[in-house]
């Protein structure tokens, strides 16, 4: 039985085997790239996508537990708090080699929406599960809190 679910306010549907991770269902069926195979296994935070507004490791999410799910990915992100992280990351270069920074954005958009004033434990915490191999961290929450003051502005 097909899996319908809604991918960035589109309705979408997928034969995929149930347990069929839904990273490789956005990357192969649904040529959506922008989100990226890290681990395979939740440790790194490059497969992070919006299940339901909440951000969710698609690399472990069956696609057959999405029915009737609304899933972003980092193509169809938007909102004050996703322009406003998009915009600090541009204005502080955040990226470097880039691969992690799609699961980096949909992070930190799901914490301003959760919490629009974070304190700097608060973006700690919630940033630490995503990795960067190329060590960007002070800019990455340097640029959670450019867009976090963006938002009050
Ligand atoms: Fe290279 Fe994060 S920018 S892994």
């Amino acid at each position: 039985m097909p899996t319908r679910l809604t991918v960035n306010g589109l309705d979408r549907e997928t034969t995929a085997a149930p347990d069929k991770p839904l990273l490789w269902v956005l990357r192969d069926e649904f040529r959506l790239t922008g989100t990226k195979y890290g681990c395979g296994v939740a440790q790194c935070g490059a497969c992070t996508v919006l299940v339901n507004g909440v951000a969710q490791r698609s690399c472990m999410t069956p696609v057959g537990s999405l029915a009737d799910a609304e899933v972003t990915t980092i193509e169809g992100v938007s909102g004050p708090e996703a322009a406003a992280v998009q915009a600090a990351w541009i204005a502080l270069e955040v990226p470097q080699c880039g691969y992690c920074q799609s699961g980096q954005v949909m992070t930190a958009t799901a914490l301003l929406r959760d919490v629009p004033s974070p304190s700097d434990d608060q973006i700690l915490r919630a940033m630490d599960g995503n990795l960067c191999r190329c060590v960007t961290y002070p800019r990455i929450r340097a640029a959670v809190r450019q867009a976090a003051a963006g938002l009050e502005a």
